[in-house]
């Protein structure tokens, strides 16, 4: 199972990660990965200059926005699960 965990703090929040959480939810489900997949929040990861962070098992990936999403979900997320 891997851990994807959006970082929920104020900083994070305010850069778009409600956004991030529904581009995780939408991705998680069009790939079929309900069953290999743990979405979570998680509180700040000290990295707020660089949100929106995300925690995908136990890589810490800064900077994730609407346009490079698909990008990080498929190195970081499709990726991991080869
Ligand atoms: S608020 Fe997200 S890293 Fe601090």
């Amino acid at each position: 199972m891997l851990t994807i965990s959006i970082c929920v703090g104020s900083s994070c929040h305010l850069k778009g990660a409600p956004k991030i959480v529904h581009l995780f939810r939408e991705a998680i489900s069009e790939n079929n990965l309900k069953d290999k997949v743990t979405l979570s929040a998680t509180f700040c990861l000290g990295r707020c200059a660089e949100g929106v962070c995300v925690k995908i098992g136990e890589d810490v990936i800064v900077n994730v926005s609407v346009n490079n999403f698909d990008e990080i979900f498929e190195k970081h997320v499709l990726g991991a699960l080869k």
